[in-house]
C-alpha cells in the first residue's frame, strides 16, 4: 500500500447546506460528498451545483480532510454528468458505487483522463474507491482486481444494503445480529482482494450512529482483522472511528524499534528483534503504520 490509510470516511449528503458546513470541523480524515443515494432524484441537480462550487472554495492544497465524491453509477446513466459538474474542483478522490467488476473502475479512469485533463489537474491524481460488492455478480470479480493494473485505485470497500436490495433479501443479519453469512462472505472477500491489491481495506458504516460504545467495539474487530478505515454516516462517529483505527502506543513504539533494528543493519533482509526474526514485510508494515500515525496524529 503506497498511500497514508484513511481512518474515518464521512458522509456528506450533496444537497444539504447545512451538513456541508460541517465539512470543516468534522475531524475526519476524508469526507465523500454525495451524489448518489443520499440525494433524492429532484436534488440531484442541487447537488451537482454546490458540490463543485464547495470543493472550488478549498484548493487540494489547503483541504483538510481530503474530499471525495461519491457519483451516481453507471446503469443510472447519470455518472458523465456528475463527473463533468465536479471535476472542475478537483477532488481527491471518487467513489464508484453498485461496481460490477475492475472494468467499471477502468472505465471511470478514463473518464477522469480526459476530465483531468480538461480541468488542469494533475494528469493522474484523482484516486477511485469503488464500492464493490452492491451487485449479486460483484463479489465474483473482487479478486480481479489484483491483476487489473489499476494505478488510481485507493481501496476497496462494501456495503451490505444494497447487496440485500439487489437479492431481495428481506435481512442482512442473522438471528443474533451478527452479519448473515452471504453478507460475511462479501466483506471477507473485500478484506482479501484490498490486501491481494495492496490498497485501503475499508470496513462498511454501522448504523446505529447512538451507539459509540459498539461501534468502537465493532472497529476494534475489523481492524483487527485487516481492515484500514471506516466509513462514517454520522459526524459523532467520526471520534470513535479514528481513535479505533489509530495506532496505538506500543504498536508505534514497536514500528519504530523494527526499523532501528534494519537501520542497525543495513543491506539485511531479515534481522532479529526481542528473539523473533523480522523481514522486509515486517519493516513495509512499520513504515505504514508510523506514515500514518504522523499524518493523522493530530486528528
Ligand atoms: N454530515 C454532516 N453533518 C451531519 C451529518 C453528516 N453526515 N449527519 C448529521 N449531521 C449534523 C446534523 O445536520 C445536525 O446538525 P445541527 O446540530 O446543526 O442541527 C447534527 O449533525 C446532529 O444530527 P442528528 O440530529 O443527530 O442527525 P439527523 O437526524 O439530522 O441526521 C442522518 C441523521 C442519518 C440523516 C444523517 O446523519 C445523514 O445524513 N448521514 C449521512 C447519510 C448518507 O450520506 N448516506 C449515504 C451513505 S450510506
Ligand atoms: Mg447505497
Amino acid at each position: 500500500m503506497s498511500e497514508v490509510p484513511l481512518r474515518s470516511l464521512l458522509f456528506i449528503p450533496g444537497d444539504s447546506e447545512k451538513k456541508l458546513g460541517k465539512v470543516d470541523d468534522c475531524g475526519a480524515d476524508a469526507v465523500i460528498l454525495d451524489l448518489e443515494d443520499s440525494v433524492a432524484p429532484a436534488n440531484k441537480p442541487l447537488a451537482r451545483e454546490l458540490v463543485p462550487a464547495f470543493l472550488a472554495e478549498r484548493p487540494r492544497e489547503k483541504r483538510k480532510p481530503q474530499l471525495w465524491v461519491r457519483v451516481n453509477p453507471f446503469d443510472t446513466g447519470m455518472t458523465v454528468e456528475d463527473m463533468v459538474a465536479i471535476m472542475s474542483g478537483a477532488p481527491d478522490g471518487i467513489m464508484q458505487p453498485k461496481t460490477n467488476t475492475p472494468e467499471d473502475v477502468r472505465r471511470l479512469s478514463h473518464y477522469l483522463d480526459a476530465l483531468e485533463a480538461a480541468n488542469g489537474v494533475e494528469p493522474g491524481s484523482t484516486k477511485i474507491l469503488p464500492v464493490a460488492t452492491e451487485t449479486a455478480i460483484a463479489p465474483f470479480h473482487l479478486g480481479d482486481f489484483a491483476t487489473a493494473g489499476l494505478e488510481r485505485l485507493s481501496g476497496l470497500t462494501w456495503g451490505a444494503e444494497d447487496l440485500s436490495a439487489a437479492m431481495g433479501a428481506s435481512t442482512n443479519v442473522d438471528a443474533s445480529g451478527e452479519w448473515a453469512f452471504t453478507f460475511k462472505m462479501a466483506r471477507s472477500l473485500c478484506l482479501m482482494a484490498a490486501h491481494a491489491s495492496g490498497v485501503q481495506a475499508v470496513e462498511t458504516l454501522y448504523v446505529d450512529f447512538r451507539d459509540d460504545e459498539g461501534l468502537r467495539a465493532s472497529c476494534r474487530a475489523a481492524r483487527a482483522e485487516g481492515f484500514t478505515g471506516r466509513i462514517a454516516i454520522h459526524p459523532a462517529q467520526v471520534a470513535g472511528i479514528n481513535a479505533s483505527f489509530m495506532p496505538s502506543a506500543e504498536e508505534i513504539d514497536h514500528a519504530q524499534r523494527v526499523l532501528d533494528a534494519f537501520a542497525a543493519n543495513p543491506g539485511a533482509g531479515t534481522v532479529g528483534l526481542d528473539g523473533k526474526m523480522i523481514d522486509i514485510p515486517h519493516q513495509k508494515q512499520a513504515e505504514r503504520l508510523l506514515a500514518q500515525a504522523q499524518a493523522f496524529g493530530a486528528g
